[in-house]
């Protein structure tokens, strides 16, 4: 069976996704750590972020064993991700892992923001993750603040609203629900009642 978890950043499809991939007892990928990876890669090696090139041997370099979620979840490599997540190429290069990964025979679980649209359009379930820009903001400080990053909540909801933007405003797979994804809104719901809902939505299928 394959779930797949798609929304906006900070919506909380990360943490709801890791928890279905428990309870479902099956392996999850955030594949916004892929992009997070391209970015870091290109960063380490001093490239700018729009260099083409660059960022297509980053992406073909990335290896889903050397994900380190807790260095690459920093609020700059999230705007860094979206920047080069806008490059059909990057996009290309990192399609076919993220398949196999959605394909295994024993099923898993993919959140990110176009693994119901692009990755896989096949899957059993899928959810796609709201908030309002705000109470996502709220979470995402919460989240930053516990690594110890100094920023604020105007910071962090201006990275959000522009995130937002990028992701939704570009050609190559924007962020939007599948025409068969079931939407969550997660606005008034705290992280326990958000993940009851999913657990409703995974029954019912
Ligand atoms: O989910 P996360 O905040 O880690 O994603 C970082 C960035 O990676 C997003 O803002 C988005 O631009 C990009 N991304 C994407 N497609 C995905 C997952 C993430 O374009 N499936």
């Amino acid at each position: 069976m394959i779930v797949t978890i798609d929304g906006p950043a900070a919506s909380g499809k990360g943490t709801l996704a890791r928890r279905l991939g428990e309870v479902l007892g099956v392996p999850v990928l955030d594949t916004g750590l892929l992009y997070r990876s391209v970015a870091d890669l290109m960063l380490r090696a001093g490239r700018p972020l729009d260099d083409a090139k660059a960022a297509l041997e980053a992406a073909r370099a990335v290896n889903l064993a050397d994900l380190d979620r807790e260095r690459l979840s920093g609020a700059g490599l999230g705007e860094a991700a979206s920047r080069v997540a806008v490059m059909p190429q990057v996009r290309a290069a990192l399609l076919k892992l993220q398949q196999d990964f959605a394909r295994r025979p024993g099923g898993a679980v993919l959140d990110g923001r176009d693994t119901g649209t692009v990755i896989a359009p096949e899957a059993n379930i899928k959810i796609f993750v709201t908030a309002s820009p705000e109470v996502r903001a709220v979470r995402r400080l919460r989240e930053l603040a516990g690594r110890g990053e100094a920023i604020t909540y105007e910071q962090v909801l201006s990275d959000i609203r522009r995130r937002d933007e990028r992701d939704a405003e570009r050609a190559a797979a924007p962020l939007k629900p599948a025409p068969d994804a079931v939407l969550l809104d997660t606005t008034e719901l705290d992280i326990e009642a958000a993940f009851r809902e999913v657990l409703k939505i995974v029954r019912r299928a």
